[in-house]
């Protein structure tokens, strides 16, 4: 019988449960055995794996986290680690590995890739920062967890006149923070991609408060600053309260929404179609709504591509709402 391996590796994602279920389906289909390796790849070099089939599966579809594990494994930064991971490989005789991560994990299945086992990875992380793809498994569902938290909370904020600083993940990536503050209706959004100085933060909630807002929120990445020293200076100089929170795991947990959902589903059957048509060593990507595949090297090279627009249609509505804010005071 054919077989392969599966393992979710770094960060988990929502969506995860349900792309490997896709996959075992699919798999089953197809007269494939599942080996699936526990906790990622060491999980592969630890020789660490359990056949899963459809039933194992079947209870996990609509859950976040992942039922095979994850997790990262810092000695697959040395290819001669690499090596464990191709006589487990060999021992079993997979036919093909899938791989479900983030940048990282893409970064170890091309080097596992060289070394001659059929990789294929399909893009999981919350961050949204795999750039050969539109959108990777998890992100629309962090954005929503992350709009839910911050709004229950600025409804108390709002009731007692308070300023909000919510922290969310994201890593090096603003994604997260630019989708959250703008469906969150944040008054002052902070990220990477567009540096703003602390100094500058304080004079734009300064402005928000003049103009008759009397409890601003302001949603950043994580990473930049220290928020509980931001609200410390914030309250210094207005005499205001503020609050400083870390939306943190909640970003990463509970049910996948619908997008995450689908695109689970279709990146699992093209992960799939990629191993029964030994079309190995690429990343099963997004690309214009269309599932296409992205070889592993142009996908490490992929930049980043920032969206300048939504980023405009912030400033543009932060710009009526202050004003409208003025004329109502
Ligand atoms: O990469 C996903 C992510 O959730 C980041 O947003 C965050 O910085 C990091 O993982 C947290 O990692 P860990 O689970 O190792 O604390």
């Amino acid at each position: 019988m054919k077989k392969i391996g599966i393992l979710t590796s770094g960060g988990d994602s929502q969506g995860m449960n349900a792309c490997l279920k896709t996959i075992i389906n699919m798999a089953e289909r197809y007269n494939y055995e599942v080996m699936a390796f526990i906790g990622g790849y060491k999980g592969l070099a630890e020789d660490n794996c359990k056949i899963v089939t459809s039933k194992d599966a079947d209870l996990y579809f609509g859950i976040g986290g992942s039922f095979i594990l994850s997790g990262r494994y810092e000695p697959f930064k040395q290819k001669k680690e690499m090596n464990k991971a191709l006589s487990v490989y060999k021992k079993y005789k997979l036919d093909a590995l899938i791989v479900l991560g983030g940048d990282g994990s893409i970064r170890a299945a091309n080097d596992l890739n060289a070394l001659g086992l059929n990789v294929v990875v399909i893009p999981c992380t919350i961050d949204n920062d795999v750039f050969c793809t539109s959108k990777s498994i998890g992100f629309d569902t962090a954005v929503n967890n992350a709009v839910n938290a911050i709004d229950n909370i600025e409804q108390t904020m709002k009731t007692n006149g308070r300023v909000l600083i919510a922290e969310t993940m994201g890593r090096f990536c603003g994604e997260i923070a630019m989708h959250a503050g703008l469906c969150s209706e944040a008054d002052i959004i902070m990220i990477p991609e567009k540096k703003q100085s602390v100094e500058k933060i304080i004079r734009e909630v300064g402005k928000q408060l003049n103009a008759g807002n009397d409890s601003p929120t302001v949603v950043l990445s994580e990473f930049q600053l220290d928020i509980n020293d931001l609200a410390k200076k914030i309250e210094e100089t207005y005499q205001k309260e503020c609050k400083a929170i870390v939306v943190g795991y909640v970003q990463r947990g509970g049910t996948p929404t619908v997008q995450d959902k689908l695109l689970a589903i279709r990146m699992g059957v093209g992960a799939m179609d990629c191993v029964l048509n030994k079309n190995f060593g690429n990343v099963v990507s997004l690309i214009k709504d269309e599932i296409k595949f992205v070889p592993f090297d142009k996908a490490i090279k992929a930049k980043y591509k920032f969206n300048e627009n939504l980023w405009q249609t912030f400033l543009e509505l932060k710009k009526f709402k202050t004003e409208k804010k003025k004329k109502q005071n």
